[in-house]
């Protein structure tokens, strides 16, 4: 089985201005010193990004965008390229994160121009994908995953399984308290790589990382990580603490 190195990731949303970010940055880093027995990647809004990439520049900190628009460039108003994250020192950025969705009305179709342009650019595309509460009682959960998957993600092109990472999250966990159990996510996250293998291949889907999201805390990240398929974890509230979010990075210590 190919070796999937864990990818720890914190998602900030619209949390902390330049100088705010900068310091949590900062003492991110110092908890995590030189520590890269897994990967790491913290995702600041925009306006924080270039207060954030040089304080992580020689750490194993990596740098993520929270949304990108897949157009290289133009007259679009509000908008960012993947080229101009690339520039911004981004690695990775989240894509169809499920408050998108929600709020500002992205669909599969636009998950997928996404996801082509961040893979064009070189940056990692987080794929966000995940059933809502009333989908999961009406036994959608896994109809809903399927065609996200399918729609999100068919035909697009990987070199290899590195370039993509997924995240289950379901919406009823990001945010309220409730995790999945670790059977649950077991579940979705091992239908989410039989997915994978249908609509990319079976070479890629057994390497590519899969990561659980949703109120992720340093007393569950534990029992979620144990999980033959997960591969890491989309962290959101937790991240915002560097002592809190390195307690979840240290998750092996
Ligand atoms: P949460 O958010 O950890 O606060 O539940 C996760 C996410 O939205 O990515």
């Amino acid at each position: 089985m190919p070796q999937r190195k864990p990818l720890i990731a914190g998602n900030w949303k619209m949390f902390k201005t330049g100088p705010e970010a900068n310091a949590t940055a900062r003492h991110l880093a110092k908890l995590v010193g030189d520590d890269a027995t897994v990967d790491i990647m913290i995702a600041p809004p925009f306006t924080a990004l270039s207060a954030v990439s040089g304080v992580i520049e020689d750490t194993p900190i990596a740098l993520g965008a929270q949304n990108l628009y897949w157009e290289a460039e133009g007259a679009f108003t509000g908008e960012i390229s993947p080229g101009m994250l690339k520039a911004a020192g981004c690695t990775y950025a989240l894509i169809g994160h499920s408050e998108r969705r929600q709020y500002f009305g992205e669909s599969d179709d636009g998950v997928h121009r996404k996801t082509q342009a961040a893979l064009e650019s070189a940056i990692i595309p987080v794929v966000c994908i995940g059933e809502t509460e009333s989908e999961r009682e009406a036994g959608e959960t896994f109809s809903v995953l399927d065609k996200q998957i399918r729609l999100g993600l068919e035909g697009v092109s990987l070199r290899g399984p590195r370039d993509l990472v997924v995240a289950y999250e379901p919406v009823w966990a990001i945010g309220t308290g409730k995790t999945a159990t670790k059977d649950q996510a077991q579940e979705a996250h091992a239908f989410i790589r039989e997915k994978l293998a249908k609509v990319l291949s079976s070479d890629l889907a057994l390497g590519i990382r899969i990561l659980y999201g949703g109120s992720v805390k340093p007393d569950n990240v534990k029992e979620l990580m144990a999980m033959p398929d997960i591969d890491g974890a989309l962290v959101g509230g937790a991240s915002l603490k560097p002592e809190i979010f390195a307690e979840i990075i240290h998750f092996g210590a």
